[in-house]
């Protein structure tokens, strides 16, 4: 499949297409570290997200402390600023996690996290490695209001606050991907690599997380994926304050 066939089902699920605005914001020189740490960031976000929903809904307690486990590293490094960013002893999950027997769809969330967290946890090596050939510091930098505007629309009962989570999940990644594709083009020789290079996974987490939320919610999802997709137009499609990878404009 080649890229343009990758990116239409991506386009379709999005509301707006990313304003020029942001693009223009995004290419600036002196926007390139804030790009490259907020990025790193939602690599790591992305990896965290995957594994809340494993150890909220599918894997037992030692599997869950596995994969607690499995991120901890990068978490102190990020936000505790422990070690040294060499995360090359530590790479892979320790153990195979075990799935609790009173939901449906254990295994099959599993096997979709657990690749996707593998992933993303690649993912943002690789933008750490590039922050470190060019000597950009890991500030700590605020969280767009993106993923939070969006996650405060998942409902509080179950299932729907599963699904709705998922959906979420897939208009982050959809948004990613989108965002990969348009930036591509402006950056240099490296970075346009990498982020074309990123496009096939996060196409694909895309539709795991679509997928998912179909196969969780026993009524057609069409009518929430509306809903969401409104809101989420709307986080991209109007003024921000601040420059993010999923800022507005
Ligand atoms: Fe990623
Ligand atoms: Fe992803």
């Amino acid at each position: 499949m080649n890229i343009s066939e990758l990116l239409l089902p991506i386009s379709d699920f999005l509301k707006c297409p990313t304003p020029q605005s942001w693009i223009d914001e995004a290419i600036k020189p002196e926007n390139l570290p804030t790009l490259l740490v907020d990025h790193a960031n939602c690599e790591l976000k992305a990896a965290q997200t995957a594994m809340l929903l494993l150890r909220r809904y599918a894997v037992d307690k030692d599997s869950g402390d596995a994969l607690l486990a499995w991120l901890k590293p990068y978490e102190d490094f990020v936000y505790r600023k422990v070690g040294n960013g060499d995360f090359s002893d530590h790479v892979n999950l320790s153990k195979k996690l075990i799935s609790k027997s009173n939901f449906e769809h254990g295994d099959e969330l599993i096997s979709k996290m657990v690749l996707l967290i593998k992933e993303e946890l690649h993912h943002f090596q690789q933008v750490w490695e590039i922050m470190q050939s060019r000597g950009v510091e890991y500030d700590n930098l605020t969280a767009s209001r993106y993923a939070r505007g969006m996650m405060k629309h998942v409902r509080t009962h179950e299932p729907a606050k599963l699904i709705d989570t998922l959906i979420c999940g897939a208009y982050i990644e959809a948004r990613s991907c989108e965002r990969f594709a348009k930036l591509a083009p402006h950056l240099d020789q490296e970075l346009n690599t990498f982020y074309v290079s990123l496009l096939r996974s996060e196409a694909r987490h895309f539709q795991d997380y679509l997928n998912l939320a179909q196969k969780v919610s026993v009524e057609d999802i069409t009518q929430r994926v509306d809903f969401f997709a409104k809101e989420e137009a709307q986080l991209i499609d109007s003024d921000d304050n601040e420059f993010r990878f999923h800022s507005g404009y």
